[in-house]
């Protein structure tokens, strides 16, 4: 074993970074012996120093990041500050001084992946980001690595524990979202401002990691459809029951049938009780893969939190600092297909509608018109009349399979009837 040791420097030292610090004391001697050489922590850039970090020695902490990714004898740099700057510049800087980096940094890679690969490769440097989507779980490697032979065509996951937590509890308890989010923010699952989570930002940041690599193309942010879940109601649940459904924020990322294009989206949907999604209970995550020859695959597990996030980062830095002592890289960007991502119109899926309708005669025969106008096949519909004496009626139906610009016109066109008092929801059906 070599004795000199691989130098590595912390940028942030929050919940995940002061678990990564624990881990690299703690298990000192077992990473350097299935690393090869020991790990040093060579310094811990924060923003508040005089903050106590237990187990860190005072000397290490600095405020300069910038000094500190730049003092050239750096191995690697772990990026755990979240958000594009300064994390972003902190990453080129250590890239061009030497260092390989492993980053928990969602938001920076579905945004600026192709530039930092670029870079990475033109430096000779690893760019590892396992534990940017979903914490623990393995699943940036097994896409990239154990899935470099097969052909993936479908990455389907509930990628956000946050909302996973808040649907659960809707689910189970009946509560509405403001009651399930104020709960989930009381037991520290929701962040003060729950926005990132809420409205499917974070889960469509991970989306656009994994269909970029499970399709080795490219795809950014803005490719990916995205839809939160703060319209998802208790009523909506009523109806997912009723069909032996529950509902999930789900990431999906599709290859198209003909294999000419993909599509990336994240929106809540129902999906059967049957589909083991449904039974992802509480902050977990968990995400199917499906592919030509490996078939289903799921991996499941903690999304979140500091130590399962950390464990993902000191895989990383296990394989980063193993492929410095070889000389060599990892596997890097691949997007060779260059497969164009198609909009949100062409996506083909079955659909939940709700309509407060008048309660007379020809009404069904006149929303079913406009169902096959505009091309798309009713599976079951299902209407009750109101309890309220007003002569309206609750009708449901469920689609087969159309497009989403088919059904846009047809929800368009039944806002104009005069017998549709209302679209009382719109709800995705998956996962069949
Ligand atoms: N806020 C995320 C979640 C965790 O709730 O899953 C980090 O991506």
């Amino acid at each position: 074993m070599r004795t000199r040791p691989l130098k590595v420097a912390l940028l942030g030292c929050g919940v995940v970074g002061s678990e990564v610090a624990r881990i690299m004391t703690t298990h000192a001697t077992d990473l350097a012996a299935r690393i090869g050489a020991p790990v040093e922590l060579a310094g811990v850039a924060v923003r508040r120093p005089s903050k106590v970090r237990e187990g860190i020695d005072p000397a290490l902490v600095t405020t300069d990041a910038t000094a500190l990714v730049k003092r050239g004898d750096i191995d690697v740099v772990v990026e755990v500050i979240g958000g594009i700057e300064p994390a972003r510049t902190l990453i080129t800087t250590a890239f061009e001084h030497g260092a390989s980096v492993v980053s928990a940094n969602k938001a920076l890679l579905a945004q600026d992946g192709a530039a930092l690969h670029a870079l990475a490769q033109e430096q000779g440097r690893d760019l590892y980001y396992e534990a940017a989507v979903a914490g623990a779980i393995p699943l940036i490697r097994p896409l990239r690595e154990s899935l470099a032979g097969d052909k993936v065509n479908r990455v389907l996951g509930i990628v956000n524990g946050t909302t996973n937590f808040i649907l659960d509890k809707m689910d189970s308890t009946g509560a509405g979202y403001q009651e399930a989010l104020d709960e989930a923010t009381a037991l520290g699952y929701a962040e003060a401002d729950p926005t990132a989570d809420v409205e499917g930002f974070d889960a469509a940041a991970k989306a656009a990691i994994l269909a970029g690599i499970a399709f080795h193309t490219r795809v950014r942010l803005d490719d990916v459809y995205r839809e939160g879940m703060i319209e998802v109601t208790a009523a909506d649940f009523a109806s997912a029951k009723a069909m032996g459904c529950t509902i999930k924020l789900l990431a999906i990322c599709e290859r198209a049938a003909d294999g000419g294009s993909v599509t990336a989206r994240v929106h809540p949907a129902m999906i059967p009780l049957s589909h083991p999604l449904a039974s992802v209970r509480g902050a977990y995550n968990a995400v199917f893969v499906e592919s030509d020859a490996a078939g289903q695959l799921m991996f499941y597990g903690p999304g979140a939190g500091g130590a399962p996030t950390a464990s993902a980062v000191l895989g990383d830095l296990v394989a980063v600092c193993r492929n410095k002592l070889s000389g060599a890289t990892g596997p890097g960007d691949s997007a060779y297909t260059q497969l164009p991502v198609s909009p949100m119109g062409e996506v083909v899926t079955r659909y939940h509608i709700s309509l407060d309708v008048a309660d007379k005669p020809g009404v069904l025969a006149q929303v079913a018109t406009v169902f096959a106008e505009h091309g798309v096949s009713i599976d079951t519909v299902r209407q009750q009349g109101r309890q309220d004496g007003g002569g309206d009626a609750s009708l449901v139906v469920v689609t087969h399979r159309a497009s989403d610009a088919s059904l846009s016109g047809t929800v368009e066109a039944l806002r104009n009837l005069d017998t549709v008092r209302g679209v009382a929801s719109i709800m995705r059906v998956e996962g069949e």
